[in-house]
């Protein structure tokens, strides 16, 4: 496949503040393959999908990461953008002043050679199509970017940039969170529509229901800031009707968060029915 993507990432470790959160994760994603992550809170998904598209607030202390055979780790996240890589956001940002239109706009051309923007008329078409897809009302492309959205219209309008940016790697965190079902439907819809040859995805997720909607080829489980188990989409069936312990007890895991593998003693157990406040 010509345009197929073959992305690689081999010993990840990053860490913030000085600690250490990524503690060398390997994963290799080829176009038309779906990956799954799932695992519990505070294992290191969301700061996995953040170093790959170069947060600044993430230091990567070792591995490697490359798109194609080029070194994504030394392109500036701009760069990643424009190389094909996307990240939808567990948590998006809100940007007042820039409407959802500027901001597309401005990111689809800046992918292109000077010279070559979208035209507008081009550019709304493109746009419109895509939010009935996504069943989304029109006024959403002139409202400010996040701005006083819920949850459920965050995470949809993270798959319209999705959907118009047409990315080679796309990186998904929690995407489901927040969603109704309907939402959920609307959304994998979405996803499942630009699966192909010439796509990569990483689907991050805490639940498997996700995984009833957007089938995966593989699921990995991450624990402790790694990859520590892998399978095909039964792995997502077994999570999801016996939930995590038998991984951590299969691996000899105390404690699944990042930081709980030296430290175990010193630590409040996870599991203990504290009162509620
Ligand atoms: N901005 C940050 N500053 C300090 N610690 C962070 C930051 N982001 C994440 N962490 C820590 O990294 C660990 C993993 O977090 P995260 O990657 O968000 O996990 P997950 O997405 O699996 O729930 C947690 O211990 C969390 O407190
Ligand atoms: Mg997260």
């Amino acid at each position: 496949m010509a345009n197929s993507p073959h992305f690689q990432i081999e010993g990840l470790k990053a860490s913030i503040e000085g600690k250490e959160i990524l503690k060398g994760l390997s994963l290799e994603i080829k176009g038309g393959e779906v990956h799954a992550i799932m695992g519990p809170n505070g294992t290191g998904k969301s700061t996995l999908a953040s170093t790959l598209m170069g947060h600044p607030k993430f230091e990567v202390s070792g591995g490697t990461v490359t798109l194609d055979g080029e070194d994504v780790l030394d392109m500036a996240t701009d760069e990643r953008a424009r190389a094909g890589m996307f990240l939808a956001m567990q948590y998006p940002s809100e940007i007042t002043g820039v409407t959802n239109a500027d901001f597309l706009r401005s990111a689809i051309n800046a992918r292109r050679e000077e010279g070559s923007e979208i035209s507008l008329i081009k550019f709304i078409r493109l746009m419109e199509g895509k939010m009935k897809e996504l069943e989304m009302n029109p006024e959403f492309m002139h409202r400010y970017l996040n701005e006083g959205f819920s949850g459920g219209e965050k995470k949809r309008n993270e798959i319209l940039q999705m959907l118009m940016l047409d990315p080679r790697i796309v990186i998904l965190d929690e995407i489901d969170s927040g969603l109704d079902i309907d939402a959920l439907r609307i959304v994998a819809a979405g996803v499942n529509a630009m699966r192909s040859e010439d796509r990569g995805f990483l689907i991050i997720t805490h639940y498997q229901r996700l995984l009833d909607y957007i089938k995966p080829d593989f699921v990995h489980v991450m624990m402790q800031g790694r990859i520590v188990k892998s399978g095909g989409p039964e792995l997502a069936q077994r999570l999801e009707n016996e939930g995590y312990d038998w991984v951590k007890e299969e691996l000899g895991i105390i404690d699944e968060t990042v930081g709980g593998s030296e430290e175990e003693e010193f630590k409040i157990p996870m599991n203990t029915t504290a009162p509620k406040y």
